[in-house]
């Protein structure tokens, strides 16, 4: 997996990158980055690559020559053009299923805009996503691309030590995961549920199955309509509520 971001804060993408998991990642080559600061390819003496809407309006613009040169200089020798993620708000939200759809491809080239936007021609030209990491404003693209980037990182073969942990883990099924515990078998008065210290794994699975079911319907409802469930499933959701129809 071979990630490229077009950006106008490099160093905050090397940053977070090099970081924890992902960090680890692209120490062991299993995940590469290659940062691109568009501002490497302004044209004029400033280093500008912003300026005045057409039409007027407050804010500033980013021209689209840089934007093009920089994507160029990352896609231009490529044979097969990778796909062009544009994190805007005006985007797809982005879930574990896009996650997995990237994950299966060799490279993957994001564009981070600031200002106001970007000169809508350079996204015509080059862009084939837009994705949105929810429903709020950041200041920029760049964060929204490393969540993005660590989501993906983690779904490519090798980055977990242990290969069945993203499986596992909440969304695989559409439901949330099981909570949790460690030692000491009671902090602050609050033991761990007995049936974690019983030894018996078909009732510890059975327990962890039942948890993610009840957590999901407290906290996700929405997540209960795509899970898969089974009868044993459905008996259990009924007991938290006898009266609905799940
Ligand atoms: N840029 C600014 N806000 C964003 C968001 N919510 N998602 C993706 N990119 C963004």
């Amino acid at each position: 997996m071979n990630f490229h971001v077009l950006t106008l804060f490099p160093d905050m993408i090397e940053t977070g990158m090099h970081t924890s998991v992902t960090g680890r990642a692209l120490d062991q080559g299993l995940i590469s980055l290659e940062t691109v600061n568009i501002r490497d390819f302004a044209f004029n003496k400033h280093k500008h690559v912003d300026d005045y809407p057409y039409g007027g309006g407050a804010g500033m613009v980013m021209q689209a020559e840089p934007i093009y040169l920089a994507w160029e200089s990352v896609a231009g020798a490529m044979e097969k053009k990778p796909r062009v993620i544009y994190v805007t708000p005006q985007g797809k939200v982005f879930n574990q299923v896009m996650a997995q759809d990237y994950s299966r491809e060799e490279d993957l080239v994001f564009l981070c805009g600031h200002y106001e936007g970007v000169d809508e021609r350079i996204l015509e030209e080059i862009v084939t996503d837009y994705v949105s990491i929810g429903d709020y404003i950041l200041s920029g693209g760049e964060l929204a691309a490393m969540v993005i980037m660590d989501a993906v990182s983690r779904l490519v073969p090798g980055v977990l030590g242990n290969e069945e942990s993203a499986e596992f883990e909440s969304f695989h099924d559409s439901l949330l995961e099981h909570p949790h515990y460690t030692r000491p078998a009671v902090f602050h008065g609050r033991p761990v549920p007995e049936v974690l210290l019983s030894g018996h794994h078909a009732n510890i699975d059975r327990w962890r199955r039942d948890q993610s079911l009840k957590r999901t319907k407290e906290r996700r409802p929405d997540l209960l309509d795509q899970a898969e469930l089974s009868k044993e499933d459905i008996k259990y959701l009924k007991t938290l509520a006898p009266d609905s129809n799940v």
